[in-house]
């Protein structure tokens, strides 16, 4: 007879009570310290994991999805759900069992790295994302493993700084219980809510204390929402005392292995710990199916990508990409338009991807560049390339021959070495152009540059720093370029280099000085990360003026812009790289019809902003990128995208000002923020660019409430959406709450489908719980007494009806229209 724990007739916990009683003590210790044969030969599959965060990571031939911060703008679950979905069946069909996400962190500083894997700043629409991949993905028989659990919300200092034994600590998060609980921790509990199996405890401090070694933080999930899943650190540096982490109740000690573990530690681990981390793992082993749906193995997958997912792909890109800007209908590009100028990098050069351990490979056989995309869907229009920029990458070397030394005796560049014991020592090297030893950081650590740069031209220069480490570039005494990375390729995807652009005179030198310390930097020699630092440049050329001129002969000029993110770094401003600004307004000025195509991770300056006639908004979106921007183009599908972030006017509108390029501190006050995102002091003063929530479509509508009603503690608002277009629309009707009077906050979405000249009737409901706020006396967040408003629109600033409401003994009693909005 079968073991019960294999009897998929029987419930879960006997399932799970039965393999338990049968493991002996010295089972546990070993699957406690990463070793699975106990399992494996009682028949269930071990945690195997694969990074997928926008599809599998270092799986060859698996689909390149839009990153999540696109899957987040759909504003669309069941495309959250379908994504999901086909991620998981990628992930199963190679073989693994746990995927390496969804990523739930909150976008606060509208620089952090990582905004791009993640699902944007509102914790509901984050939570509502980030539930349904979850139930998409885990409706394959396997486990999300959900990031990162929490309070990680940028690159800085995520891990320390320095190497090895003088790695200091990670950044250490001030946070009360209420902004935890209000904002960080909500899309956390939307994701247990929606099932997940598995959670990946955060690299940072939470109040002085590590993430992944805090009983309180640790306690919240299972204490407060019921979850009985596991527990997994981030990857190398997310526990510093893995004794403490164990009894803290971090389930696993390693991402494969132990970790810092030892048998020791177990064998003294409180009494109850080991038993509950191995019931917490085989738990979701069995409750995920993986038990009664066995993997067969790691595939070739060769087959793991099929043409249904290639074909979501291209959906989620066009859904998510959004309209920001559209003067006298410039987009879509009509049959008045017979020829067209592609402008800046959009062949393989273009982005695709977000870079770090969400990077997926791309299959250069598969990939639909935005040039072959336009090229494929323009019919009989005349397509023009011109590059115009090199978009954000790392810049040819500068050569030996532009390098004085200070002192004008010769070639060369003077390079301040030191070691370990503060030996320091000079040498002269040919150019700025160096990887340090990972292995050997301590003995030959080059600290300073300095040189004499002389260029042949006269103009702007681009200059491009690529990093690991922290880096400040000066030039004749002014600081041009300053930044910390941790490699300057983490894993893989793009590179990251620091930027700018400076004007040099023919012949004439200028005192060029780097500062270069460890920073951040990781030296994992194996994948080939490790301390570096080079300079690039791009002396004056004839790109910009051939892609006017290309713009000027043509009817209408797509301009791509681009900047890399992703893991290990954050971006130094709001700044469009290197040379893209001028670009776009040398081409603005040549075409009135100029539309501009932002493939950033999120929020970038505009200075051309008025200049030009269109703006679209991309997010890495993947392999399918020239298909999906070619349909919109051309108007073959409506950009469905959303905002799920906002766009200040200035950086120092949105939180995350108390670190920057120049300053990293050690720690971070997240109470002090106010709010974030839309809800942020800074926005509610100077208002946005574009606001949370904003997303253009190719037909106008017009939205009225028509009716409300209070049944059971439910508001039901109706309203109507009229499509006074021509096309096939969707109105996105968001729903804000404004909580006594505070900043409103998302507490609804509905997407309402309405064919050109009809009309429909959509539904919205709000009841007590989407206003809500922590209470310390309830400890868990309760409805707020009192008055408030229901606002309903189509962004966090566009309102078209208020509802004012009353909550008395938690319960949603009565609603009034307010006529007009106020
Ligand atoms: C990242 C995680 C990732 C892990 C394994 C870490 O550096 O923070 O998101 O899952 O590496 O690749």
């Amino acid at each position: 007879m079968a073991p019960r724990w294999l009897d998929a007739s029987l419930e879960l916990e006997e399932r799970v009570g039965a393999l338990v009683a049968d493991l002996s003590g010295q089972d546990k210790v070993a699957i406690a310290l990463g070793e699975f044969d106990a399992l494996t030969t009682r028949g269930l599959p071990a945690p195997d994991y694969v990074d997928a965060g926008t599809g599998l990571r270092d799986v060859p031939g698996a689909t390149a999805f839009p990153a999540g911060i696109a899957l987040a703008s759909t504003f669309d679950p069941d495309l959250a759900r379908e994504y999901g979905a086909a991620v998981g069946r990628e992930a199963r069909a190679a073989g693994f069992t746990v995927l390496l996400g969804p990523t739930v962190d909150l976008a606060r500083d509208p620089r952090a790295g990582r905004v791009p894997e993640a699902f944007g700043e509102d914790p509901h629409l984050s939570g509502l994302i980030g539930a349904a991949h979850v139930r998409g993905a885990q409706s394959n028989h396997l486990i999300c493993q959900v990031k990162h659990y929490v309070a990680y919300n940028g690159e800085d200092r995520r891990t320390g700084y320095g190497f090895g034994q003088l790695r200091g600590d990670a950044m250490d998060v001030q946070v009360s219980t209420a902004v935890l609980q209000d904002a960080y921790l909500r899309p956390f509990r939307a994701v247990v809510e929606a099932g997940a199996w598995s959670m990946m405890g955060s690299y940072n401090r939470i109040n002085g204390q590590y993430a992944c070694e805090s009983p309180e933080v640790l306690a919240i999930p299972r204490r407060e929402w019921g979850w009985q899943g596991f527990y997994c650190p981030d990857f190398l540096f997310a526990v510093r005392d893995d004794a403490r982490a164990l009894a803290a109740g971090l389930d696993l000690g390693a991402l494969g292995g132990s970790g810092g573990r030892t048998r020791e530690m177990v064998e003294a681990a409180p009494s109850g710990v080991v038993d509950a981390l191995v019931t917490n793992l085989t738990r979701a082993l069995i409750g995920s199916g993986l038990v009664d749906h066995p993997p067969a193995g790691h595939s070739s997958a060769s087959g793991v990508s099929t043409p249904v997912n290639r074909d979501l792909a291209e959906r989620t890109a066009i859904a998510s990409t959004v309209l920001l800007r559209n003067q006298n209908a410039a987009l879509p590009l009509g049959p008045d338009v017979a020829s067209v100028a592609v402008i800046g990098p959009s062949g393989a050069d273009a982005l695709y991807v977000v870079g770090g351990s969400a990077a997926v490979d791309l299959d250069p056989n598969r990939l639909l560049t935005p040039a072959a995309g336009i090229r494929a869907a323009a019919g009989e229009r005349t397509v023009v390339l011109a590059q115009g920029s090199l978009g954000d990458v790392p810049l040819p070397t500068v050569p030996a021959t532009a390098f004085t030394l200070p002192d004008g005796s010769g070639p060369g560049v003077e390079v301040e070495f030191s070691d370990g014991s503060g030996r320091r020592w000079t040498e002269v090297l040919a150019d700025i152009d160096h990887a340090v030893a990972a292995g050997d950081v301590a003995s030959r650590w080059p600290g300073r540059w300095r040189t004499r740069l002389t260029s042949a031209a006269s103009g702007p220069h681009r200059l491009s720093l690529n990093v690991g480490g922290r880096a400040r570039l000066r030039i004749n005494g002014t600081t041009v370029l300053c930044g910390s990375r941790e490699a300057d390729q983490f894993i893989h995807g793009p590179h990251y280099p620091l930027q700018t652009v400076v004007d040099l005179i023919a012949g004439d030198p200028v005192e060029l000085e780097v500062d270069y310390e460890e920073g951040p930097a990781i030296a994992i020699p194996p994948m080939g990360i490790g301390p570096v630092l080079r300079l690039g440049w791009q002396p004056p050329d004839a790109l910009i003026g051939q892609a006017a001129a290309a713009a000027g002969a043509c009817d209408a000029a797509v301009v791509l812009v681009n900047q890399a993110c992703g893991e290990g770094m954050d971006r130094d401003d709001l700044a469009l790289p290197g040379d893209q600004d001028e670009l776009v307004r040398r081409v603005a000025a040549a075409n009135p019809r100029t539309i501009v195509v932002l493939n950033t991770p999120g929020a970038v300056r505009m200075p051309w902003l008025d200049e030009v006639a269109a703006v679209l908004q991309v997010w890495y979106p993947g392999e399918r990128f020239g298909a999906a921007l070619a349909a919109v183009l051309f108007g073959d599908a409506e950009p469905g995208g959303r905002l799920p972030l906002t766009f200040p006017h200035a950086r120092e509108h949105l939180p995350g000002g108390d670190h920057g390029p120049d300053v990293v501190p050690t720690r971070l006050d997240y109470d002090a923020d106010g709010g974030i995102g839309y809800r942020s002091p800074g926005i509610g003063e100077h208002g946005a660019a574009f606001s949370f929530g904003h997303g253009l479509g190719y037909a106008a509508t017009s939205c009225a409430v028509t009716g409300h009603t209070v049944v059971d503690g439910r508001l039901r608002i109706e309203f109507s959406v009229a499509n006074n277009g021509t096309r096939d629309t969707v109105q996105v009707t968001q729903a804000y709450a404004r909580i006594s009077g505070s900043a409103a906050e998302l507490v609804g979405i509905v997407r309402v489908p309405v064919a050109p000249g009809a009309s429909a009737v959509a539904e919205l409901e709000v009841t007590s719980a989407a206003i809500a706020r922590w209470s310390a006396q309830a400890a868990r967040r309760v409805p707020v007494e009192g008055r408030h408003r229901i606002l309903l629109g189509d962004s966090s600033a566009v309102t078209w009806a208020e509802v004012a409401v009353v909550i008395a003994d938690g319960v949603l009693t009565e609603a009034t229209l307010v006529h007009p909005p106020e």
